[in-house]
């Protein structure tokens, strides 16, 4: 079900020392950040030739990685986006399965402009996956 690895998203608590540290010493296409207030984040996208990394940074009161963070704190992964062809079939298949959907179950729309889900961490190896409507 599952297709492309759409992205790995990294909670970084200083989010210009790690954009500069993903374009001077690893040499990768990075973008201006971002500000995304409906989800509580600035996000710096890094284009790599077969999937991006996102580095999330908190935004605002109530930020959902500040308390990440607050666990983390030099950073680290956050969660892993997966894409699939049909979000709402994914999901009844998912919940069908056992799996936990978090939130109502209702897709939003993501950072990308697409409708996502974030799925349970205990349900799949202790990682949040996000899953994106291709
Ligand atoms: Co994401």
């Amino acid at each position: 079900m599952i297709g492309r690895l759409n992205h790995v998203a990294i909670a970084v608590p200083d989010l210009a020392a790690a954009a500069a540290q993903y374009r001077d010493t690893l040499g990768a296409e990075v973008h201006a950040p971002q500000e995304e207030p409906d989800h509580g984040v600035t996000v710096v996208f890094i284009d790599l030739p077969n999937t991006k990394i996102e580095l999330l940074h908190p935004l605002g009161e109530g930020s959902p990685i500040a308390g990440f963070l607050a666990k983390n704190p030099s950073g680290g992964i956050h969660h892993i986006c997966y894409e699939v062809e049909d979000i709402h079939a994914a999901r009844d298949q998912l919940v069908a399965k056992g799996a936990r959907v978090l939130g109502d179950g209702t897709p939003k729309i993501g950072a990308h402009g697409k409708p996502v889900l974030f799925l349970h961490p205990r349900d799949f190896c202790g990682t949040l996956v996000e899953l994106e409507q291709a």
